[in-house]
């Protein structure tokens, strides 16, 4: 279909990025695409919330040297985040029936990444929110993200990948942080998708902004309907076993708690990711309210196995004050820092989270142990309440250094 690849443009990038290291081993070139997701449609005060099945891809056995995207219009401007807020993306990798349509109904095995959630929760590839313009993901060489090795492949299967687009229209509405967070009475719901009444505990999250939900607009408000579209760049090269070392994706919630499960003798650790978090209103006046009002989360979890690492970035929502990620004995493995935005132009939004700063240790300086005590914190100002807010440590791990 043309509109899921209005532009595709390839570029030969071999020699202009920039690589850590002096090392020049890139016979094997850095291709780099950009693509268009499908349209979304987007009304004042609207959720859009799609799972975009077989999106377009990079083909073949390669290693994902960086992925990042933007939500952009017709005319492919970037969209500032107070007219859409961008909640989040997130990429997935699926094993599909080969020639099963796109839909959500289809057979489909799920690769998961080595997190640590139940499930099929955060078991992505890449994913990134409001900071996805000013948040650094290439992967530094000889490293990459191993895909599309056909030896893995079930018969009959390929491989394909799958884009999660969160967006709220903000224009025009009544209380931008509200909708941004997902107030549950902004947007009149008090039920689950499955019609099952929400606790009354529960203020927001992303159980009250499913896809075609409505935030509350400023009344006579009126905005045109418009179709905006997740534009994204993958860059990667060809795989090569000789040449390049392939990484582990972890993803550590805050909110997760790990359990010893023993049952006659066979233990397993079972989590309880609940993804978000309300932060309180402090309790200061004054001066001590300004200095005070941090809000610090903390939980300790076990890498099942360790490893060398490459890459580390946090994600937290607005009133985010940096997240760090401990090893053993308290070292610090990463801190990752909000950058709030101070303008209008899309990119440096006053308010909002535009960037996450990230940690690209030295390869062998920084080592994870198997079976590890890792420690995630998150800090938030608290100086007002937050709700439905999310404190993710994403890290890159190598079981070997170049
Ligand atoms: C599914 O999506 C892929 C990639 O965009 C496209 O090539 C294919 O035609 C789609 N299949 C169906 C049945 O729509
Ligand atoms: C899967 O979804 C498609 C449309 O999205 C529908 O036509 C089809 O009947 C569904 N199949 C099953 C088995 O539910
Ligand atoms: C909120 O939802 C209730 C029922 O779910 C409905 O009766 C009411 O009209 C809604 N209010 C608004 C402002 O949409
Ligand atoms: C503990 O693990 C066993 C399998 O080893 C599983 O059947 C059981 O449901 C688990 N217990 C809990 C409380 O989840
Ligand atoms: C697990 O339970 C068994 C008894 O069922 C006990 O002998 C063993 O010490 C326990 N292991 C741990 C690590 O708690
Ligand atoms: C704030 O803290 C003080 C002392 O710790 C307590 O007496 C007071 O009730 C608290 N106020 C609120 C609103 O929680
Ligand atoms: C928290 O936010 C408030 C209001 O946005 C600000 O005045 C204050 O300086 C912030 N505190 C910290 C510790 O960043």
């Amino acid at each position: 279909m043309i509109q899921w690849c209005l532009c595709l443009l390839m570029l030969l990038l071999a020699n202009n990025i920039p690589h850590s290291e002096a090392t020049s081993r890139s016979e094997n070139k850095i291709k780099s695409a950009v693509f268009l997701s499908p349209k979304l449609t987007f009304g004042p005060g609207v959720v859009v919330n799609k799972l975009l099945y077989n999106v377009d891809f990079p083909k073949g056995h390669i290693a994902i040297k960086s992925f990042n995207g933007e939500l952009v219009d017709e005319a492919g401007n970037s969209v500032p985040l107070h007219e859409t807020y961008l909640h989040h993306w997130v990429l997935e990798r699926y094993y599909q029936l080969k020639d099963s349509a796109n839909s959500s109904n289809v057979t489909r095995i799920q690769v998961k990444n080595s997190g640590l959630c139940e499930g099929s929760f955060l078991r992505q590839y890449f994913g990134l929110g409001s900071e996805t313009r000013k948040t650094e993901t290439h992967i530094p060489d000889p490293y990459g993200i191993e895909a599309g090795n056909p030896a893995e492949i079930p018969y009959g299967y390929e491989e394909i990948w799958m884009l999660n687009v969160h967006g709220i229209d903000t224009r025009g509405v009544e209380n931008t942080l509200g909708c941004t967070e997902c107030w549950c009475d902004l947007y009149n719901v008090t039920e689950n998708i499955n019609g099952q009444p929400l606790s009354p505990n529960y203020k927001g999250g992303l159980l009250c902004c499913n896809d075609g939900k409505q935030c509350r607009l400023r009344k006579n408000y009126k905005g045109a309907i418009r179709n905006l579209y997740l534009r994204y760049t993958v860059k990667w090269v060809d795989w090569d076993s000789k040449n390049i070392i392939p990484l582990n994706i972890y993803i550590f919630d805050i909110t997760d708690t790990e359990r010893v499960n023993n049952t006659s003798g066979i233990i397993s650790i079972q989590h309880n990711c609940q993804i978000e978090y309300d932060v309180q209103t402090c309790n200061a006046t004054g001066v001590a309210r300004k200095k005070r009002c941090i809000d610090a989360k903390t939980t300790s979890l076990t890498i099942p196995t360790g490893g060398y690492l490459i890459y580390g970035v946090g994600h937290q929502h607005a009133g985010g004050a940096g997240t760090t990620l401990y090893g053993k004995h308290g070292r610090v493995l990463c801190s990752s820092l909000p950058t709030y935005g101070k303008g209008k132009e899309a990119g440096n939004e006053a308010g909002y989270i535009v960037g996450m700063s990230t940690c690209y240790p030295k390869p062998g300086s920084v080592k994870i142990a198997d079976g590890e005590k890792l420690v995630v914190e998150s800090n938030y100002n608290s100086t007002q309440e937050h709700i439905g807010v999310m404190g993710l440590f994403y890290i890159l791990v190598a079981d070997r250094i170049a």
